[in-house]
C-alpha cells in the first residue's frame, strides 16, 4: 500500500456474529483473569451503582476489536455514556438511527463480579437501523456462550436453545432484578413480588439482566421482568429470547424495541399471565 494512502486497513470477510463472539470471548477471559483483584471501585448514581477499572478496560478492548473490523460502525457502550437513566436514553436516541450500531455491556453484573459471585456476563448486540440482528452473551464463570442471529435461531455452544414449556404461572420459575431507584421502581417491584410469589414456583434475582434473558432463552427460567434497564442490559438477550421462541415486550405489553426500559420476557405461554399480575400489582402500588 502507498504510504500516503490514509484509508484504514479493514479486515474483510469476518461476519458480524464472528466478531461479536470473538469480542465477548476475549473480554470475558480477561475479566475472569482479573476476578478478585479489582483496584478502583467507584460509584455512579448511588452507592449501589458501581463501576470498576475492569468494566472500563473490557469496554475499551471490545470497542477496539469492533473498529478493527468495522471502522465505520457506531458503538453505544455503557462506559461511554454519562451515568443515569436520562443520559442513557439520550445516548440511545442519538445513536438509534445509525445504520450499524453495536451495543455493549462489558460487564453485566458488576456487583456480582466485585463480590466474586459467579453470575456476570459480557453482552454484545448489533442493531441495523434500530433492529437487533445479532446478540451474544458470554458467561465466563461457566464458559457458556449464547448466540442469536435474527431469523436464524439461538444457540448455546452450537446447540439450539428453546424456551421452556410451562403454561401456568404456578409451574413457573421467574427472575427479576431489584431496582436502585427507591422512589418509584423499588416500591413497584416489591408490590409485584408480593403479588407474584404466591402464584409462581419461585422468583430469583441473580443480578445480571443479560444472563437472566439468556436463561429464559435456554428454558432455565420461565420468565423474567425488571424495571429501569438500558439498551446495553437487554439488547442481546431480547434477541436470544425471541429466537428461542419466547416473547419479549415491555411490562405494559408493548413490543420490544431498543428504548424499552421495563422488560418482560417469557416462554410466551405465561406472558399474558405475568403481564396481568404486574398490572394488578402496579395499580395497587404508589406510582
Ligand atoms: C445491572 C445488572 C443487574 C440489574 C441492573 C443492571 P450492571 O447491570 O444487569 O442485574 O438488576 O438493573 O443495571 O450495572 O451490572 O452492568
Ligand atoms: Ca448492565
Ligand atoms: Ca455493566
Amino acid at each position: 500500500m502507498n504510504e500516503n494512502d490514509k484509508t484504514p486497513y479493514v479486515v474483510s470477510s469476518k461476519s458480524y456474529t464472528a466478531v461479536a463472539i470473538n469480542c465477548a470471548a476475549k473480554a470475558g477471559e480477561w475479566i475472569k483473569s482479573k476476578l478478585g483483584s479489582v483496584k478502583q471501585l467507584s460509584t455512579k448514581t448511588s452507592p449501589q451503582d458501581i463501576v470498576t477499572e475492569v468494566d472500563k478496560g473490557a469496554e475499551q478492548m471490545i470497542r477496539k476489536l469492533i473498529l478493527t473490523h468495522f471502522p465505520d460502525h457506531a458503538i453505544l457502550g455503557e462506559e461511554g455514556v454519562e451515568p443515569g437513566a436520562e443520559a442513557a436514553a439520550r445516548a440511545l436516541q442519538a445513536a438509534q438511527e445509525e445504520e450499524y450500531l453495536w451495543i455493549i455491556d462489558p460487564v453485566d453484573g458488576t456487583t456480582n463480579y466485585v463480590h466474586g459471585f459467579p453470575f456476570y456476563s459480557v453482552s454484545i448486540a448489533l442493531a441495523h437501523r434500530g433492529e437487533v440482528i445479532v446478540g451474544v452473551i458470554y458467561d465466563p464463570s461457566r464458559d457458556e456462550l449464547f448466540v442469536a442471529e435474527k431469523g436464524k435461531g439461538a444457540y448455546v455452544h452450537g446447540n439450539p436453545t428453546y424456551v421452556s414449556k410451562e403454561s401456568q404461572l404456578s409451574e413457573s420459575l421467574l427472575a427479576t432484578g431489584f431496582p436502585i431507584d427507591s422512589k418509584v421502581n423499588l416500591p413497584l417491584n416489591m408490590a409485584e413480588l408480593h403479588a407474584l410469589l404466591p402464584k409462581v414456583r419461585n422468583v430469583r434475582a441473580g443480578g445480571s439482566a443479560a444472563l437472566h434473558l439468556a436463561y429464559v432463552a435456554a428454558g432455565r427460567l420461565s420468565g423474567y421482568w425488571e424495571h429501569g434497564l438500558s439498551a446495553w442490559d437487554i439488547a442481546a438477550g431480547a434477541l436470544l429470547v425471541q429466537e428461542s421462541g419466547g416473547a419479549v415486550t415491555d411490562t405494559d405489553g408493548r413490543p420490544f424495541d431498543l428504548s424499552v426500559r421495563n422488560i418482560a420476557a417469557t416462554n410466551g405461554l405465561i406472558h399474558q399471565g405475568l403481564l396481568d399480575t404486574l398490572k394488578e400489582a402496579g395499580e395497587g402500588s404508589v406510582r
